[in-house]
């Protein structure tokens, strides 16, 4: 039984579709670091998902990193897929927005000359994924796993259509993320969680093991965006369609008062040189091989298996 509704976390964020890409700041330049850890990686990916892909912001850099790959957009959310569309279907000139962009879209040449680098749009839950088994080389999810409360069996599915030495690279929020927020919500209403909550990247490398992927590698960065006001915050949340996931949410003259309060708690924390309204995201990055043993390390075959002789196994039982 999932805590967050499906239906909500899609509504909001097709809602959010058209505003997303001016306040996505943060998604953004993490999209940027996931493409610099990619240079690092050797995977030969041939297939590749962008999960939780939202506008393209990750996909599109994906596309120009391996534009040999078959690369598919998978987002729970029709409207944010359509915005995508421009991005998906030709490299995107940087610095000639977003109108010129769609005009070169629709001109044939630039069709011809990049007929290879597309990614094809598929509006699929990450829950359910339209894949067959082993069918993947790469999945790449920026800032998406923060909507899955069922981590296990999220994993799980993405294990299923990963190769057995396919890659897994993702961010995620972790539990310091909006702490302003939550603090100034707590000192108006104890009762009610008004933030999500995240959860946290030891927790997240375990759910990885216990669905079966090997070798993950978790850390964590902390960006502090600032703002002039509390409401800045929430305004680029619901621009981004992260409001509160959870199912009870307050409404009525009760819930406009607290809300009131809450924007006054929030003043007390600006921050005491600039005077600024904080907003921490404490942004988790995780990678994990699909093969619970990978086939990288000393005396390992293919498979991963260790070739050992009977004395040194003996030996490294007695360290
Ligand atoms: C914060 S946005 C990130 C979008 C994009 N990855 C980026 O970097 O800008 C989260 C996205 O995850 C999608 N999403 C949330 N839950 C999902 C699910 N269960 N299956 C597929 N997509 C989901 C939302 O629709 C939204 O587009």
């Amino acid at each position: 039984m999932h805590n967050y509704s499906r239906q909500h976390i899609q509504t909001h964020f097709d809602h959010a579709a058209p505003s997303y890409d001016e306040a996505a700041i943060l998604q953004k330049t993490v999209a940027e670091r996931i493409d610099e850890r990619l240079d690092l990686t050797t995977v030969e990916a041939k297939v590749i998902v962008d999960l939780g892909a939202g506008t393209g912001l990750l996909t599109e850099k994906v596309m120009q990193r391996y534009p040999q790959a078959k690369i598919f957009a998978v987002d729970l959310s029709y409207k944010m897929l359509e915005v995508a569309k421009p991005r998906l279907q030709t490299p995107r000139f940087t610095g000639l927005g977003n109108t010129v962009n769609q005009l070169l879209a629709q001109c044939t040449l630039t069709k011809k000359l990049f007929t290879k680098n597309i990614a094809i749009p598929i509006n699929a839950d990450a829950f359910q994924l339209p894949f067959a088994d082993g069918s993947v080389d790469m999945l790449v999810s920026n800032m998406m796993l923060q909507w899955c409360d069922d981590l296990d069996a999220v994993f799980s599915e993405i294990r299923r259509v990963l190769k057995p030495e396919g890659l897994i690279m993702f961010t995620s929020l972790g539990p310091d993320t909006l702490k302003e927020l939550r603090q100034a919500w707590q000192t108006v209403d104890m009762e009610q969680e008004h933030v999500n909550t995240f959860i946290d990247m030891h927790d997240m490398g375990d759910a990885l093991v216990r669905a079966g992927f090997g070798q993950p590698v978790m850390d964590v960065e902390t960006f502090t965006l600032t703002y002039e006001k509390p409401i800045g915050v929430l305004k680029d949340l619901k621009a981004i369609g992260a409001t509160n996931a959870n199912q009870r949410r307050q409404t009525g003259l009760m819930g406009k008062q607290r809300f009131a309060a809450m924007l006054n708690a929030y003043e007390e924390l600006r921050t005491p040189d600039d005077q600024k309204i904080p907003a921490t995201y404490e942004v988790v990055h995780g990678h994990a091989w699909a093969g619970q043993e990978i086939f990288k390390g000393p005396n390992r075959d293919k498979s991963g298996h260790i070739e050992i002789s009977l004395e040194d196994f003996s030996k490294q039982l007695k360290k």
